[in-house]
């Protein structure tokens, strides 16, 4: 851990630190040289996270132990973290659950903890921080949903309509912030290989989670609104939202 940030390195708070997609974004902002203020709710694993970004030569790298889960925490976290960094260019939001789609159709409770990660705990985090954004006209909220919340599937429709959800309020939340300077990156993966998907049939298949961050780091420096990644998911998506619900809804997907 450095004792502050440099004013000239870029800012970079991200929640989520420890998953796979983050990490390796981490990596590539390491090698530039930039602050960044790590957030993981597994203290083992964002400690060796944190101690590689510093190899790597990140100008600094501070972290905070935390379980995204517990909104109550997230207004002292954020102050916190931005405090440490000196300010924020950028906070990058990675952190989510795959859930088990099985079992959330039989448990409501089930159902509501993938709600809950995925959903209102960004939301919690986004409220915060874009507030933050609008009174300095300034900052870049970069957001993690997912291909599978442009159409719900029987396969994951709880994961799926998470994401959905988040969608809109990204969509939502650039249409009020976009004009007080503040750019939303909505960016939206097809399948990556992390630790996410790894017991999933095919996930060999999966894309690679280096070319994945690499395209992320892009899209936030032209400050672009919407990501598919990779990006042929953007054609792929478009087809399968303009299916027909009558067709739709007897495929098995
Ligand atoms: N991989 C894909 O195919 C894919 C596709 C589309 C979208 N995404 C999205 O990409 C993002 C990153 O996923 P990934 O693929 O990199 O998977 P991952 O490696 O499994 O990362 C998920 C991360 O979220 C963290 N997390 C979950 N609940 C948390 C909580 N309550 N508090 C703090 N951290 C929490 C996990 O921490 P622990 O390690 O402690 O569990 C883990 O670090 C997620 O939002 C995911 O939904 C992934």
């Amino acid at each position: 851990m450095s004792s502050s940030a440099s004013a000239v390195s870029r800012k970079i708070l991200v929640l989520g630190a420890t998953s796979g997609i983050a990490e390796a974004t981490c990596r590539i902002w390491a090698a530039q040289g930039a602050s960044l203020f790590l957030v993981a709710r597994n203290p083992q694993k964002l400690a060796v996270v944190a101690a590689d970004l510093k190899t790597r030569g990140a100008a600094f790298v501070d972290s905070l132990v935390a379980d995204l889960d517990d909104t109550s925490s997230h207004p002292a976290l954020l102050a916190h973290a931005i405090n440490s960094l000196g300010g924020m260019d950028v906070a990058f939001l990675a952190h989510g659950i795959l859930g088990d789609q099985a079992r959330a159709e039989q448990d409501f409770e089930v159902a509501a903890q993938i709600l809950h990660t995925n959903f209102v705990s960004v939301v919690s985090l986004l409220t915060w921080l874009a507030n933050f954004c609008v009174q300095r006209h300034s900052g870049l909220l970069a957001v993690i949903s997912s291909v599978a919340g442009d159409r719900g599937r029987k396969s994951n429709y709880l994961y799926g309509s998470s994401k959905a959800g988040l969608s809109a309020f990204l969509g939502g939340l650039r249409n009020r912030v976009d004009r007080e300077g503040v750019t939303v990156l909505n960016i939206k993966p097809g399948p990556v290989k992390t630790a996410m998907t790894a017991a999933m049939p095919n996930s060999e298949k999966f894309a690679d989670v280096d070319q994945v961050a690499q395209s992320i780091v892009k899209a936030i420096d032209a400050r672009v609104d919407n990501l598919y990644v990779p990006f042929q998911w953007g054609p792929i998506m478009f087809v399968i939202r303009h299916i027909p619900e009558r067709i739709f809804k007897k495929l098995n997907l």
